[in-house]
């Protein structure tokens, strides 16, 4: 048994006030759980203290919060190694920083309100089988290899914790987000539905669905189940250029063709021509730009100046499309072998990129 602090950010709308700071003290063993220590304290200090739960044991996905910055189920993070983070985090006996979660309007205390921010986008997403034809007399019959695709969009909880930790809906929050968008891909990759092209066509067609992802890994690592939404919207991705859906507004399909293809023939990212072949497929001296390109090519020119004042493009070669650094010692030949390779045995490939941090 060892005492932790819990810092947790509050708010009670009936008392007029804003949010604040509070702390409490909590006696427990290491191996229970931070939820445990929230009820300790509404238990022993304050019964107005406000949390979401049910199971206790990362079934229900009632207990989604931040914990520490970080996105996750309270029931499922132990306090121990909680209050052991925190001190990696921010210094010796620091408290555990317990908030609600993000991209959601806060109800009370931790409770957000899921239904404008997580529900009302799983249903966009028409989260039912869609199939044509006669039922059949008795159940559908499927072959369970032609399932496994899809048991892993199938394990999601519906606790919101990647959609807390999203970052493009942080800018966009129209974003359909990563918890629709995995829900999407169950129905999307499952034998018995018929309107497969159809939704994958509204999906790609929509400003702020499947191309609107910004692959930050954020879901990924906030995700309590193991169902790793953003593999889920590549998987979308892939099926949208699959199916033909490559004449979305977003330009979508058309930038991922382009980076297929430069990865293919260069072995690495020529962002100038990225953009150049995303707009006007052809390179160099071929351009035939379409009016969509036009509009699109005019419309990304804040972003351009942007990242020529950042200094992500402060070079002028950058600029030049065919004109961009070279990997070192002949990386960029060992990509183009990857790229082969995974080509040549059709297998599914998400490349996770470790070791930009010191510790990694
Ligand atoms: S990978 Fe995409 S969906 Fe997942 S958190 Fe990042 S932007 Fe959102
Ligand atoms: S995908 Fe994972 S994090 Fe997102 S709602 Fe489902 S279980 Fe929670
Ligand atoms: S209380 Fe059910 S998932 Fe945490």
């Amino acid at each position: 048994m060892a005492t932790y602090t819990l810092k947790v950010r509050r708010y009670q709308p009936e008392s007029g006030e804003g949010p604040y700071w509070e702390e409490f003290d909590v006696d427990l063993d290491p191996s229970l759980s931070v939820l445990d220590g929230l009820l300790q304290a509404k238990d022993r200090d304050d019964g107005s203290l406000s949390v979401r739960c049910s199971c206790r044991a990362a079934i229900c996905g009632s207990c989604g919060m931040k914990v520490n910055g970080s996105s996750t189920l309270a029931c499922k993070t132990q306090i121990g190694e909680a209050h052991e983070a925190a001190n990696r985090r921010n210094g010796e006996s620091e408290p555990i920083v317990v908030e609600p979660m993000g991209n959601m309007p806060v109800i009370k205390d931790l409770i957000t309100d899921m239904e404008s921010t997580h529900w009302t986008k799983i249903r966009r997403v028409t989260p039912w089988l869609l199939p044509h034809g006669e039922p059949p007399e008795r159940e559908y019959v499927v072959e369970p290899e032609s399932m496994i695709d899809i048991t892993q969009s199938m394990a999601c909880i519906q606790c919101g914790a990647c959609v807390s930790s999203c970052l493009s809906m942080e800018a966009d929050p129209d974003f359909i987000g990563p918890a629709a968008l995995a829900k999407a891909y169950r129905f999307v990759g499952d034998p018995r539905d018929a309107e497969t092209k159809e939704r994958l066509h509204d999906l790609a067609h929509d400003p702020h669905g499947i191309y609107d992802c910004t692959h930050c890994f954020s879901c990924i690592d906030a995700c309590p189940k193991g169902v790793a939404p953003m593999d889920q919207i590549m998987r979308l991705r892939r099926k949208a250029a699959e199916e033909g859906v490559d004449d979305d507004p977003n330009n979508g399909a058309n930038h991922v063709n382009a980076f297929v293809k430069m990865i293919e023939k260069k072995g690495t990212n020529d962002e100038a021509l990225l953009i150049q072949e995303s707009y006007a497929p052809g390179i160099k001296g071929k351009l035939k730009p379409t009016k969509g390109a036009i509009k699109g090519l005019v419309e990304s020119l804040p972003t351009v100046l942007r990242a020529i004042k950042t200094g992500k493009a402060r070079s002028l070669p950058k600029l030049i499309p065919g004109v961009h650094p070279k990997l070192p010692d002949g990386a960029q030949d060992e990509v183009k072998a990857i790229y082969e390779h995974a080509e040549e045995h059709r297998e599914e490939f998400n490349l996770y990129i470790k070791g930009e941090e010191e510790t990694e």
